[in-house]
């Protein structure tokens, strides 16, 4: 076995790098995969410490390759890197193979003279803010040239599939191991489809291992192949598919290499294949019926307030003693979701809240107090320079006036870790950027902003919430607000107001004692159970959000094998 050394905690310089090394079983499936003949040249253009290029030699002396090494070629921007090649490579590597440079200023020809029918490895994962914005803009540019519309908020690993595409022989391999905004990302898209124009076929598969925790991510693992380097203007539908090891990954990259039919079309987000087929197809012809829609049709979400310091513009009631402020200078605010337990909020929960040493008092005054007042000193006290620098406070007319005119008609959840809830916003208030401000369209009225509160909680409506939104790496699911607004929600006509009324205050007594899950059976028995067979695909639906949830959510998730 060819060592390859591991690493102990991330430096900053390796977090900076984007540097996590890729597990040897697993960069060997890969490798085996992409290199199928002794003659087959292999790229990897960010090759760290050397595992994938360990992978490569084995793989061409299996296949009878007399000096693997010739075959392999490299970049990688940190020195360190270039350490690990005499392990790996043994004595007399060819320096020009290697080059200690920034892969995306690369091209095939003029540095390399020549393409690669296998290119291999785990780009470094450095978000778009890590880069500098000249250089986003110019990545952009150029990835917009060639067909791949990433725009300007890609992390670097998309830049890196997109460029490399280019460096791939006709009828080439390429493999990777990619970041879950693969999938998740907006801005993936434009990889997604330029892979599907690129190569014949594609597979990606979400793995249900997290392979780089000792590095200090909870970062999700998606696994690309694709084959067939092209140059025509067909385009594939990119497949999906899971697996729970790397065992299973080899079986699965081996029956589609044999030309099984592996996965799913990948036409949506990758929670949706998570369910069963016959789940998925009750729930897309719920979607089809007329008294389903969307959130959006009813009202439309925006964030919060964004005070730009929320410990200087959120106070607790201590706070305010603390600094002699008084009732009057303050005015209430929803600061954290949790407060909000039931389906309305009234001043009542406010003060609760309050009660307990919550920050739900805002300071926000478009007047100037008068010098030596408590508030006048309260507001001096906030450093001039920070005032200076501060781009939210710039972007308003008075700094220390974040509050607009537009209270919500409701408050909804941003970060879940069960699924969004709406709550009514009877006590009239504003809420801080970590909620979403609701408004309601003209015409909704109260029995049916009650209806929507209810039919969010309803385990379809919870399944699309599921669907639309976005994990993330810690296993929270987010709704920005277009996407909450895409959630689609069943708003039966026939329902009598008095029921809507009934259910809504018993809902609102099993969230307040945080009983979640009989309060969405409560919706679910209001809405739901009125189609035909509704009992039988409410509990399909429930078992079908339980499995997706577990998947999202990190525990679940093997460390090890
Ligand atoms: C996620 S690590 C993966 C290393 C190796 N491919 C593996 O799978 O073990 C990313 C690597 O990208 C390198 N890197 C970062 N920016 C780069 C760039 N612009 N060009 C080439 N390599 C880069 C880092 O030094 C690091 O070795």
């Amino acid at each position: 076995m060819i060592p390859v050394k591991s690493l102990a905690v991330p430096t900053s310089e390796q977090k900076r790098l984007g540097a996590f090394y890729t597990p040897e079983n697993l960069s060997t499936v890969l490798t085996d995969w992409a290199v199928r003949k002794p003659t087959d040249k292999v790229l990897e253009p960010s090759f760290g410490r050397c595992g994938f290029l360990a992978a490569a030699r084995k793989r061409l002396e299996f296949l009878g390759c007399a000096d693997p090494k010739r075959q392999i070629f490299g970049s990688d921007v940190d020195q360190a890197a270039f350490s690990f090649l005499v392990d790996v490579l043994g004595p007399y590597v060819d320096t020009d193979n290697f080059l200690q440079e920034d892969f995306l200023d690369l091209t095939p020809d003029t540095n390399w003279g020549q393409f690669f029918e296998a290119t291999v490895g785990n780009p470094p994962y450095i978000p778009y803010q890590a880069i500098p914005s000249k250089r986003r803009v110019e990545l952009a540019d150029r990835a917009a040239a060639v067909g791949a519309p990433v725009g300007g908020r890609a992390s670097l690993w998309a830049h890196f599939v997109v460029h490399a595409v280019s460096f791939v022989a006709s009828g080439g391999r390429m493999a990777w191991v990619l970041p879950g905004s693969f999938l998740q990302a907006d801005y993936a898209v434009g990889v997604r489809n330029y892979l599907a124009q690129s190569f014949a076929s594609v597979l990606c598969v979400l793995m249900h291992q997290r392979f780089f925790k000792e590095e200090g991510t909870e970062e999700e693992t998606v696994i690309l192949l694709a084959r067939d380097k092209k140059d025509d203007d067909s385009t594939t539908t990119i497949r999906f598919i899971d697996a729970s090891s790397v065992d299973e990954l080899k079986t699965i990259v081996d029956n589609w290499d044999s030309g099984a039919s592996v996965g799913r079309p990948l036409d949506a987000r990758p929670s949706f294949f998570v369910i069963e087929q016959c789940v998925a197809t009750i729930f897309n012809q719920i979607c089809e019926r007329s008294d389903c829609r969307s959130l959006g049709d009813y009202l439309t979400t925006n964030i919060g307030l964004v005070t730009g310091a929320n410990t200087f513009f959120v106070l607790s009631e201590r706070d305010r003693e603390n600094h002699g402020l008084g009732e009057a200078d303050t005015q209430p605010v929803l600061g954290k979701f949790k407060a909000a337990k039931g389906a309305s909020f009234s001043m009542a929960d406010h003060a609760s809240f309050m009660e307990i040493g919550g920050k739900g008092h805002l300071i926000s005054t478009k007047e100037l107090p008068p010098i030596g007042s408590a508030l006048r000193k309260y507001l001096d006290s906030f450093p001039a320079e920070q005032r200076e620098n501060i781009s939210t406070f710039k972007k308003r007319l008075i700094w220390h006036a974040p509050a607009d005119a537009k209270v919500p008609d409701a408050f909804l959840s941003v970060m879940n870790h069960d699924g969004p809830r709406l709550v009514l916003n009877e006590a009239r208030i504003h809420c801080t950027n970590t909620i979403h401000r609701a408004f309601f369209s003209e015409g909704v009225d109260n029995v049916t902003r009650k209806l929507l509160v209810i039919s969010l909680l309803t385990s379809f409506s919870q399944l699309s919430a599921e669907f639309v939104g976005r994990r993330y790496g810690s296993g929270v699911l987010k709704h920005e607000p277009r996407e909450a607004e895409r959630i689609s929600i069943l708003m039966p006509k026939k329902i009598d107001p008095a029921a809507i009324e009934k259910t809504f205050t018993e809902i609102d007594g099993l969230l307040r004692s945080g009983n979640i899950v009989q309060a969405r059976a409560k919706a679910d028995r209001l809405i739901i159970h009125k189609i035909k067979g509704g009992k039988g695909i409410s509990a399909a639906f429930e078992l079908a959000l339980h499995l997706v949830r577990e998947l999202r959510r990190t525990t679940r998730y093997a460390s090890g094998a």
